[in-house]
């Protein structure tokens, strides 16, 4: 015969040990007692279950990533066999012709930006993109210039500072170039993001993860100076697949930069004067 477990009672207790019942004036103290003890054993449960669902929640979110890691990697695959170009293999910095230092400034590793929230940070800005300049901050084998080819942007840049990424890179434009001749202007340049010198055209910046939080803070100051000295439209655009959570130190600090649209995924904000 099973037995049902019971719920904690003074009261129960009392009559367990043979101990008199309450009497009329202990009644208030004891139900205090009581509650409070009920309210204890109720917290501990209730933390029991949010820890329970939190790392639920977890587990499921990284089943979730793995699975479009690996849909995203064959559409990867896909976009390379299509076009003729290499944009899907993951390569670690240190060989790509960065240095150790460097490399960790940079994240450690090259990987492409998923087409599908690429598509989706371009879509959600509010802008004429032909009145803009796109630049890939971070543009590793130019697989976000190329898509970006499909906004009739002026001119479409990339700033990427591993020499073996660029030549890679250029190659894949050119290979671009041939199925979509004339598409649009590209400039892949091999130089590292904190010393470039952004044109003084109305930008569309975009950011996926490339960088630690030192380089994107100083990143994100050099495009506020570039805004002051020259003013026009300069939008930040940052990716991150996991989520955009990763980076909120740095994104907490830009107080008056103008948030324009977000999601876990993506952040637009618009740089002041
Ligand atoms: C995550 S990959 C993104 C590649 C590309 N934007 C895309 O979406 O396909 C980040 C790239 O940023 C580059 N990078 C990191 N730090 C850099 C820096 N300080 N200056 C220029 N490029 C940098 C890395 O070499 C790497 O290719």
């Amino acid at each position: 015969m099973s037995v049902m477990p019971q719920r904690f009672s003074i009261h129960r207790a009392f009559r367990r040990h043979g101990l008199p019942a309450f009497q009329d004036e202990n009644c208030s103290q004891t139900s205090l007692a009581e509650r409070a003890i009920s309210r204890i054993t109720n917290s501990f449960t209730y933390q029991a279950i949010f820890s329970a669902a939190r790392v639920i929640r977890v587990r499921l979110r990284s089943i979730v990533f793995n699975w479009r890691l690996r849909k995203e990697d064959l559409r990867n695959l896909a976009f390379d066999q299509r076009y003729g170009t290499d944009t899907a293999a993951e390569v670690p910095l240190d060989s790509a012709g960065v240095n150790a230092m460097d490399a960790q400034r940079g994240n450690g590793a090259y990987r492409a930006v998923w087409a599908s929230e690429f598509h989706r940070s371009m879509a959600a800005l509010p802008i004429e993109h032909h009145r803009f300049v796109f630049i890939d901050f971070g543009s590793g084998k130019g697989k976000a210039m190329l898509m970006a080819a499909d906004y009739s942007f002026q001119r479409i840049v990339g700033v990427e500072y591993a020499p073996r990424l660029h030549q890679i890179a250029v190659r894949n434009i050119a290979v671009y170039r041939e199925i979509a001749p004339g598409c649009c202007q590209f400039e892949p340049i091999l130089c590292d993001a904190l010393t470039y010198v952004s044109p003084d055209e109305p930008l569309v910046c975009f950011f996926f993860n490339p960088f630690d939080d030192a380089t994107l803070r100083q990143v994100f100051h050099n495009l506020r100076l570039s805004v002051k000295r020259h003013y026009r439209d300069v939008y930040i655009v940052y990716v991150n697949l996991r989520t955009v959570w990763e980076s909120h130190y740095v994104f907490d600090d830009l107080d008056d930069y103008l948030l324009v649209r977000s999601d876990r995924k993506y952040l637009i904000y618009k740089v002041p004067a």
